[in-house]
């Protein structure tokens, strides 16, 4: 099932079930990514996969990757061919490739095409036209890369060169520029060095790890280090993509606000850098239980459940607090408005930067809600209102779609009516049918 058209999500009286949400969309791009690259042929099985996933998938085969796709009942099962050798990574190479809405795409392959085999173009859609490229870019160039924007923006045309290693201190966490610069120093002779602000995700560091390469990760008071010794080759890797805790944070969020909830979600991805939102809503009063059960390549995964009725206390979130929640800071502001008592969000500026400004984007959506919001440079102070009708702007953006509807469903709106329910398809195809599966749909 899909929402055609624009449908008016009301109050649901209860949110029961254990919902599988799609594989997690950062591995995705990773793993295929790390394919292309291995010393032999890969297979990965991505459940559910997300258009930003298949951008990658697609941008890969536009590079010369020889890429084939079947769906199964475990989901899409790609073969992927490595271009790599016994002595180096296999270099991607000529033609424009269009990485559609994914930043992930577009940044992480502009570190693999750095010391690709041509000229290659990498392209996006008006919004991902809109999103800072330099910040990826400026480290490479260090490295050696060539590379051109169009004003700090795609099309960002990237001419492979002969890497050297060098030492990074970046001042945004990013885990796409972190992934470009470790994706590149595979192909640096010497050691690569990268000083991130922060705790950001590290999926890229864990697969490389897993699949070979000399890697290392440690904290330095608040400042990740990564070390990459290059050159290094990639062996292939057979992975069922698991869950995706930034979509079954939707579920957590709805479960956690909701007088009458229980809601299981088995399979997910359980990395430290992504689960902070356990932290925040545990620490906001939720009941939440968390099991871990398997690692795999490099990854730990389990089930979380989470049970509503708790009456939620306000938070703080400061600087240090959002690079680990960036992707769900619009549900934490959902749940912001259902607490009891002002929070805010402060250092949270990369969300002006994201698919959309999700700052001032939440800040109209909340407000049309009824709720309190103060819209901040960097985040917002909230607190709760009358629950009223939402007009939504989603600015085409899944996960404001995505808050939205759970703002709905938990009744911190009275009711919403989002102008493109279709854009949850980016990360997560299956919303709508999992919404139904738990009662929050007729
Ligand atoms: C991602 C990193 C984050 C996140 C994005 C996915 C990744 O972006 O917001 O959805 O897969 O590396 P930044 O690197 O810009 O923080």
């Amino acid at each position: 099932m899909s929402l055609a058209q624009r449908t008016l999500l009301g109050p649901s009286p209860s949110l029961r079930g254990t919902i599988r949400v799609p594989s997690d969309k950062s591995i995705a791009h990773r793993a295929l990514i790390c394919a292309a690259l291995a010393t032999g042929e890969s297979h990965v099985i991505l459940r559910e996969p997300g258009e930003d996933v298949r951008s990658t998938l697609g941008a890969l085969r536009s590079l010369g990757v020889e890429a084939s796709a079947t769906e199964s009942a475990d989901g899409l099962e790609v073969t992927i061919g490595g271009l790599g050798d016994g002595n180096s990574i296999g270099r991607v190479g000529a033609g424009t490739a269009d990485c559609g809405n994914s930043g992930t795409s577009m940044r992480l392959l502009a570190g693999v095409l750095a010391s690709g085999a041509g000229v290659a173009t990498l392209v996006g859609d008006e919004s991902l036209g809109r999103r800072p490229m330099a910040r990826v870019a400026d480290p490479l160039r260090a490295m050696g890369a060539q590379i051109e924007l169009s004003n700090g923006h795609a099309p960002m045309v990237v001419r492979g060169r002969r890497l050297r290693a060098v030492e990074h201190d970046l001042t945004i966490a990013s885990a796409q520029v972190l992934g470009a610069i470790s994706l590149a120093a595979l192909a640096a002779p010497g050691r690569t060095i990268v000083r991130v602000p922060g705790l950001v995700r590290d999926h890229t560091e864990r697969m490389l790890a897993a699949l070979g390469a000399r890697i290392t990760r440690t904290m330095d008071g608040t400042t990740t280090v990564t070390t990459i010794d290059g050159p290094s080759t990639l062996e292939p890797l057979t992975l069922s993509v698991q869950g995706d805790f930034s979509s079954a944070a939707a579920w957590l969020v709805a479960a956690a606000i909701h007088p009458d909830a229980e809601i299981r979600i088995d399979g997910v991805g359980l990395n430290p850098s992504r689960t902070a939102l356990v932290d925040v809503l545990t620490a906001m009063g939720a009941r939440i239980t968390v099991e871990g059960a398997d690692d795999v390549v490099g990854e730990p995964i389990g089930a979380i459940s989470v049970r509503g009725g708790a009456t939620l206390r306000p938070i703080s979130l400061g600087r240090d607090d959002v690079a680990p929640v960036i992707d769900e800071l619009p549900l934490i502001a959902v749940a912001m408005a259902a607490a009891d008592g002002t929070s805010e969000v402060r250092g949270a500026q990369e969300l002006r930067v994201k698919e959309s400004d999700r700052i001032s984007a939440m800040t109209a959506a909340l407000t049309n809600a009824g709720a309190h919001v103060e819209e901040l440079p960097d985040g917002w102070r909230i607190s709760r209102g009358r629950p009223a009708f939402a007009n939504v702007r989603t600015h085409a953006d899944h996960r404001v779609a995505m808050a939205m509807a759970i703002a709905a469903w938990t009744g911190v709106a009275s009711a919403a009516d989002l102008d493109d329910p279709q854009c949850v398809a980016i990360s997560y195809p299956s919303f709508w049918d999992h919404a139904r599966q738990i009662g929050a749909l007729e």
